[in-house]
């Protein structure tokens, strides 16, 4: 009766089995210089691959991870980058083609030069996922006010849905690619920034 009569027994879970095996290890943290090979190899294939530019060559990823590493952020899967973010610091309202190679450190908006998703890791939530993460984490950086991005026409649904809206045309272009650039207001949501939970 004992057996039966317990509360716990209908809430006490079975005994995990073989549980290394079922759980996949994911890790979100920020990337450091070592990463710049897994970083440029994603790139190449989503980018380069398709329209032969990306967003950051090899020793822009080195760059920028060496000087601002707090504004990238990583999503790992057994060890294996499978999505990223690359952010620096920029200083103006609007973007202009130095934005594309500095890291401006007194600056209050932070330019998101990348996201990119590794291809077998597409259509599964991750880019949304990983963005979501990173802006709340600049909610906790007391130095940004706002993140500023460019993407081609047809991504502006995709970053509306994480909260960016649109700004416009951007000034820069590369070669033949035109962008638009979208703004998110990091502060400014004082429920937010009330539970943010920093
Ligand atoms: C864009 C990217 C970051 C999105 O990440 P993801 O994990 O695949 O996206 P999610 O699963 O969170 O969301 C899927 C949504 O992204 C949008 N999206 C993704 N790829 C798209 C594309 N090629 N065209 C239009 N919308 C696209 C759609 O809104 C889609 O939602 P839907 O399937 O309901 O239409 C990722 O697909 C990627 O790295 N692509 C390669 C790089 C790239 O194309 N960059 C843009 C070129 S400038």
């Amino acid at each position: 009766t004992s057996y039966i009569n317990n509360p716990l027994h209908h809430v006490r879970s079975p005994v995990p089995q073989g549980r290394r095996h079922t759980l996949p290890a994911s890790e979100f943290r920020s990337l450091s210089p070592e990463d710049a090979i897994s970083v440029f190899e994603i790139e190449r294939e989503a980018f380069i691959s398709v329209s032969g530019e990306c967003p950051l060559h090899l020793d822009e990823v080195r760059h920028f991870l060496t000087l601002c590493p707090e504004l990238s952020l990583g999503w790992f899967e057994e060890g294996r980058l499978v999505a990223f973010i690359i952010g620096s610091l920029w200083d103006q309202e609007r973007l202009t083609m130095d934005a594309l190679t500095l890291h401006k450190p007194h600056g209050a908006t932070v330019h998101i030069h990348v996201l990119a998703v590794h291809r077998t890791f597409r259509q599964q939530g991750k880019g949304s996922i990983l963005m979501w993460r990173y802006l709340q984490y600049l909610r906790c950086l007391p130095y940004v006010r706002r993140a500023v991005l460019m993407c081609e026409d047809f991504l502006v649904p995709f970053y509306q849905k994480s909260g960016f809206k649109a700004l416009g045309p951007a000034e820069i272009t590369v070669g033949p690619l035109n962008f638009i650039e979208m703004f998110y207001p990091v502060r400014g949501h004082s429920f937010m920034r009330r539970n943010s939970g920093c």
